[in-house]
């Protein structure tokens, strides 16, 4: 059986043209058919090892339309030559020029006539010196047209006197393979229920595997990058003993986005400006005990958070307002689940009013009403994380985010004195952007303050480090991206997004 395709026609005419030749040269014996048509065909062909072929580059000599007028009728002084000899007795000038029939030809050929000693001008006129002449340039022109190719001196004269023009041509010197025939025999690609049933596997001609082959492109979903870094995040907090903490909700109270915190509810980072407020309900009242067994607990809570704001406690003064039971907000941190965590974590309390050190973590999205730049956007996604333990210093902190940062190939962190309501002391932290050419903040850190841990009832000298960092910074950082509307949002380009690697940071 024979395919046919119009490759596998031409296919079959290359094995035509190879029956009765060793070698056949594809530009003369297929002038016509494009370049890669006829690879095509050639490949199909060599695949089945009927033919091997190799690809040559040739420079060829092409005739300007001036030398083919030479190949016609004779160089120009050839021409004034063969008229001066006809004319017995020689001609004139005018003479000439009406015989040639060209001025330019009439003006270079005599010129050239007369260099060659084969004319002189005798009583105004002109006449021959010699019988006959050799038409040189006109004998390489013939040769040239015929064999596109001629002594490179030669060429190259010819080409400075702009009678001739040089172009690669791409020609497939094409010979017979080891299974060389004039039928392609179907090649199965698939051994059959069939085939086996019937016993016509012991003759079928498999088509060989092609471990070359690269595979075409899978129109597949891609990973985004912020997906990936996410993975990669979750990979080496579980690899330093954190558990992740549960932030499956974007609506958030007041009360465990900021009262929990000790963040006063006239704090300007509660303000219009940062806070997405819900509108439906507007009030949240206070948000409920997390069990039954709770209950008792929980109400004591409550009734230090609100002494802790109004009138302080724990050694601490306060803000001293009347405090409220608040509104919903959409989380503007998942510091809020951090709160909520730690107090979870005070009801393990033993006998001994000890509770086990922890590491939490979480990595989701958060919402702030932010103008949007380059660098900024009205949600992201914050990496979270708690630390809590006896005997924690700041700079222990500072040692855990260069490791930290290490694992992922960020080094060089640069730390800044902050302020947040909830901790103290607190630090910013920084990091190296290449395309940027500066230092971007990718976090924000600190010590939990007892305004906040006590009120929960967490032992005296337990430390608790808190962290909050930015997923989309250290993504730009990995991936030289300047503008974070190039990571999220409509004007994401999807290539992009394909197009990069599987796993992005560095590991040694
Ligand atoms: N909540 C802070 C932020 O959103 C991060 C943070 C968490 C800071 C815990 C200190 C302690 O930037």
């Amino acid at each position: 059986p024979v395919s046919a395709d119009s490759a596998g026609d031409l296919a079959h005419e290359v094995l035509r043209a190879l029956a009765n030749t060793d070698q056949i040269l594809s530009t003369e014996a297929f002038p016509k058919v494009p370049f890669e048509t006829l690879k095509a065909a050639l490949d199909r062909l060599s695949s089945r090892s009927m033919v091997v072929y190799e690809q040559i580059e040739r420079q060829e000599a092409v005739l300007e339309p001036e030398a083919e007028q030479i190949v016609q009728h004779g160089s120009h002084e050839a021409r004034v030559f063969e008229a001066v000899h006809k004319a017995l007795g020689g001609l004139s000038i005018q003479d000439l020029e009406t015989t040639i029939g060209d001025k330019n030809v009439t003006k270079v050929g005599q010129g050239k006539a007369f260099r060659e000693k084969w004319i002189k001008k005798e009583d105004n006129k002109l006449v021959a010196l010699v019988d006959s002449i050799e038409d040189v340039t006109r004998s390489q022109l013939r040769f040239i047209q015929e064999t596109k190719s001629h002594d490179p001196k030669i060429i190259a004269d010819l080409k400075k006197r702009k009678l001739l023009n040089t172009a690669k041509v791409i020609s497939f010197k094409v010979s017979k393979g080891p299974k060389f025939a004039l039928e392609i025999v179907k090649e199965e690609t698939d051994l059959t229920a069939d085939m086996l049933a019937t016993g016509s596997w012991k003759t079928a001609n498999f088509k060989p595997y092609n471990f070359k082959a690269l595979g075409g492109h899978q129109v597949a979903g891609a990973l985004h990058p912020l997906n990936k870094m996410r993975h990669e995040f979750r990979q080496i907090f579980f690899e330093t003993g954190f558990t992740e903490m549960p932030t499956n909700q974007y609506i958030e109270s007041g009360f465990w986005n900021f009262d929990a915190l000790f963040v006063p509810q006239q704090h300007p980072a509660r303000d219009l400006q940062d806070t997405f407020y819900i509108s439906d309900p507007k009030t949240a009242g206070r948000p409920g005990p997390t069990s039954a067994d709770d209950k008792q607990n929980y109400d004591e809570y409550f009734e230090n958070v609100k002494q802790v704001h109004e009138n302080g406690k724990y050694g601490s003064i306060g803000y001293r307002y009347p405090w409220a039971e608040e509104e919903l907000v959409l989380r503007t941190h998942t510091t809020s689940v951090s709160a909520a965590m730690l107090y979870k974590l005070a009801a393990q309390k033993g006998p001994d009013g000890r509770v086990p050190p922890v590491r939490y973590f979480s990595i989701d999205r958060v919402f702030r009403n932010e103008a949007v730049d380059a660098t900024h956007l009205c949600e992201f996604h914050q990496v979270e994380g708690v630390i809590a333990d006896y005997g924690l210093t700041l700079g222990g902190l500072m040692e855990f985010f260069e490791t930290f940062f290490a694992k992922m190939g960020l080094t060089d962190l640069k730390f800044k004195p902050a302020f947040n309501p909830y901790t103290e002391p607190s630090m910013e932290l920084f990091s190296y952007h290449k395309g940027l050419k500066k230092l971007v903040e990718i976090g924000n850190s600190g010590m939990f303050r007892p305004e906040m841990l006590e009120a929960m009832g967490l032992p005296k000298d337990l430390r608790v480090y808190g962290f909050g960092l930015s997923l989309e910074r250290p993504t730009m950082i990995k991936y030289a991206i300047s503008n974070i509307r190039e990571l999220l949002g409509h004007q994401v380009d999807l290539n992009f997004i394909e197009r990069n690697a599987a796993v992005r940071l560095d590991k040694d």
